[in-house]
């Protein structure tokens, strides 16, 4: 029988899921049905409740229900907890379960596609939203030297750089604290280039034969990924990797079988310049 998983939004009618988890189900030879759904802004909880009754088996969810999906949980992965919001949900057993494969699909995209290992590298992360906190543990996870949480409300960076203390060599604080040492990988979490504006940085942070990561996808040289370019940073990535790693993650996690993540990622990716 073919299995249904939806992913749902407000407003729905950009995203890339269907096609990504299409792609997916086609080449690993998985019969399912995946679909978008506009959730009405004031009835998120029964647009799910509705979809599982349906005989709906997972979903996506994606702004602005993350944090209501982090709610609606019965149960939540440890990197869900941290990052308080949750991406995606499998309904197992009567039960809702909960995980967010934002942070490990960066992390994912970072290391296999791009080929830097993070390990033992210094990062720094720009914003404390909710973006950044997912990256958050999978990104200390890959064990770097050290990693900087930069944020314009410096308090923000601050306490999650606290909460995470005992989890790896993170600090918080505004961006005029980053200090004049050079990054081997440099993030924008922030919601910057969504209004194509830039986080306060200075440009003397990118090291020339770093990575310069804009998690937003599809927007060109953001304002960010500019500056990187400018310092001479010639490694640059924009978000493209990181949806369909984590549309992956999500993947195995409903059906247990990994697909391939290449032709789906030349598919979606926008030239940069
Ligand atoms: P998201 O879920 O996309 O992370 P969010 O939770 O609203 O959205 O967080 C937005 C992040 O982008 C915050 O870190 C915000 O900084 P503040 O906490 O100081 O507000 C950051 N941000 C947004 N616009 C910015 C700008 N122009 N320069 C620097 N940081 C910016």
């Amino acid at each position: 029988m073919t299995e249904r998983y939806a992913v749902i939004g407000n407003p729905i009618g950009h995203t890339k899921s269907p096609l990504i988890h299409g792609m997916f189900a086609k080449a690993t030879n998985q019969s399912l049905h995946y679909s978008a759904i506009e959730g009405p802004l004031d009835g998120f909880v029964g647009a799910v409740q509705a979809f599982r009754d349906g005989g709906g088996r997972g979903m996506n969810v994606t702004a602005p229900f993350k944090l209501q999906a982090f709610e609606l949980a019965d149960e939540r992965s440890e990197r869900a907890n941290l990052a308080g919001a949750v991406n995606a949900l499998k309904f197992e057993g009567g039960r809702i379960l909960a995980d967010n494969f934002d942070g490990i699909g960066l992390v994912n995209d970072i290391q296999r596609n791009l080929g830097m290992s993070l390990a033992g590298k210094r990062v720094l992360l720009l914003g404390a939203g909710g973006a950044a906190r997912g990256a958050l543990l999978p990104l200390l996870e890959a064990a770097p030297a050290e990693l900087v949480i930069a944020n314009r409300s410096v308090d923000k960076a601050q306490t999650l750089a606290r909460q995470l203390a005992d989890r790896g060599p993170v600090r918080g604080g505004g961006y005029g604290e980053v200090g004049e040492a050079t990054f081997d990988v440099v993030i924008n979490a922030t919601s910057a280039s969504l209004k194509g504006e830039l986080p306060p940085l200075s440009p003397v942070v990118f090291a020339a034969d770093g990575l310069a990561y804009e998690l937003v996808y599809g927007k060109g040289l953001t304002p960010f990924l500019r500056l990187a370019a400018n310092a001479g940073v010639k490694r640059l990535a924009d978000g493209v990797g990181m949806l369909v790693e984590q549309a992956a993650e999500a993947f195995v996690w409903w059906r247990g079988v990994r697909p391939d993540t290449r032709a789906v990622i030349d598919t979606l990716t926008i030239p940069l310049a």
